[in-house]
């Protein structure tokens, strides 16, 4: 580990995960110019999510963290944006019911452009190619042309996220989230769906209750009313991040303000690593997917380097082991962190660990295996006197077919008919509200 951290003292350890650009002049062009640029996010911002996931960890409010695997440009339009808002939106109504707490809201959105890859390189039709690794470093495309790392995506990629961020802050602040008017969020298609009484029933009681609130106060139940929601990334593109980390006028330490709430995949979690040397001198709070590939030794190693002064509210362990592992992996991790007295908040992603290929190859997730992991995290983190704090998905307010089951039942049969993700299969909206539902039970049956 460098002695002294500055925002690019990375540079000096192994950074996996990071694409080899052909022209190094162009990249580092690239870096420039987005280190000049505006950051997307402010300190005041991540400073309050930091105390927000403070009183995460001391139980009194409940983590939403979701969104797509990977954003593509091209899907940065009005339409596909609201839909991720009201999918999430119904979801963390869905949750406040269940847990009875204020839910914070973190997508996995405005910057989610970066992927890891267990390979650098595939071979199509005969040719090696460099892997597909988000749209901020290459395209999808099957030619070399495509394949090659681009240093302007970087510049398109912070463009994209500004553009998404102000359609969501625009929509948020103009009256979108605004709880008098829950049909803002009905997605079409989705009337039909087998969960649809169950939360339009829920949604008259939170708007009845409301109603109730401003009746006796006599007042709009101003702050209570409005929805925000904080952002979220994958910290994997280190010359990215370190471009967009600042300092502010009257605060100490270093942000990183493109997003509020970097995490680090479980990929690039190792302690000697780039990625962990960087992300220990931000200042914002920061997430660490942990799973079986990092035990808990790993573990309190991570939370000894990024967190030395046990801040509450500055470290988030997000685990993902899959349902099949969950009840050897977890317990263990749970009393290391106890034994040393550190704070954490835990979070369940039971997406990552349940991820299979069918016979014909395609991705996919099972929803009963999704639930069945989230529903064991609550149990086990209960049974060693824990609890979980929040939820982690991958899902999209499209009607895609990309996990199975779901009370529609989906089958492997039914995965061609909408499936559109490169990376990771997501939940689709009814699936994500199902799966809400399922939680919120859970939480509203713990009490
Ligand atoms: C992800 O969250 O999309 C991801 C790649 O997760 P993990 O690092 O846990 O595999
Ligand atoms: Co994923």
């Amino acid at each position: 580990m460098a002695v002294e951290w500055s925002p690019g003292s990375w540079r000096g350890l192994p950074a996996l995960q990071q694409p080899d650009y052909p022209d190094q002049e162009e990249f580092k062009r690239a870096l420039t110019e987005l280190s000049a640029l505006p950051p997307l996010v402010t300190s005041w911002e991540v400073v309050a999510l930091k105390e927000q996931l403070a009183r995460a960890s001391a139980g009194q409010c409940f983590v939403m963290q979701g969104g797509d695997c990977v954003e593509r440009f091209a899907h940065c339009t009005s339409q596909r944006i609201a839909n991720q808002l009201k999918i999430l939106i119904q979801m963390s109504l869905v949750l406040v019911q269940g847990s009875k707490k204020p839910v914070v809201r973190i997508g996995r959105f405005a910057g989610q452009y970066a992927k890891p890859r267990s390979a650098n390189f595939e071979v199509v039709n005969g040719q090696r190619l460099p892997s597909y690794r988000g749209d901020l470093i290459n395209r999808p495309e099957c030619c070399l042309d495509a394949r090659t790392p681009d240093p302007q995506l970087l510049l398109r990629g912070y463009e994209r996220a500004a553009l998404t961020l102000n359609f969501i802050r625009a929509l948020v602040k103009g009256g979108f989230a605004d709880l008098h008017h829950p049909e803002y969020w009905n997605l079409a298609w989705a009337t039909n769906s087998p969960q649809a009484d169950e939360y339009h029933h829920l949604l008259k009681s939170i708007t009845e209750s409301l109603k109730f609130m401003e009746n006796i106060l006599g007042v709009p139940a101003g702050g209570s009313d409005r929805i925000d929601f904080y952002t979220s990334h994958e910290a994997l593109h280190l010359g990215y991040e370190e471009a967009q980390t600042r300092q502010v006028p009257y605060r100490p330490g270093w942000y990183n303000l493109s997003t509020h709430f970097p995490w680090i995949g479980i990929r690039t979690t190792s302690p000697e690593g780039a990625h962990v040397e960087y992300m220990r001198g931000i200042a914002n709070p920061v997430g660490v997917k942990v799973g079986m590939a990092t035990p808990p030794d790993t573990v309190l190693r991570l939370i000894d380097i990024l967190n030395p002064a046990n801040e509450p509210g500055r470290i988030v362990l997000i685990h993902r082991f899959g349902v099949d592992k969950i009840d050897a992996g977890l317990p263990p991790l749970i009393q290391a962190v106890r034994r040393e007295g550190r704070t954490v908040l835990w979070i369940c992603d039971p997406m990552h660990g349940n991820t299979r290929t069918t016979a014909s190859g395609i991705k996919t997730r099972s929803f009963d295996e999704i639930e069945n992991e989230l529903s064991r995290a609550f149990d086990i983190h209960a049974g060693q006197g824990s609890f979980l704090g929040g939820v982690h998905i991958e899902l999209t307010g499209e009607n895609v077919t990309e996990c199975t089951g779901g009370a529609r039942g989906l089958s492997e049969q039914d995965l061609h008919r909408a499936y559109e993700s490169e990376v990771d299969p997501r939940l689709n909206y009814e699936q994500s509200l199902e799966l809400a539902l399922l939680v919120a039970r859970k939480m509203a049956g713990e009490r």
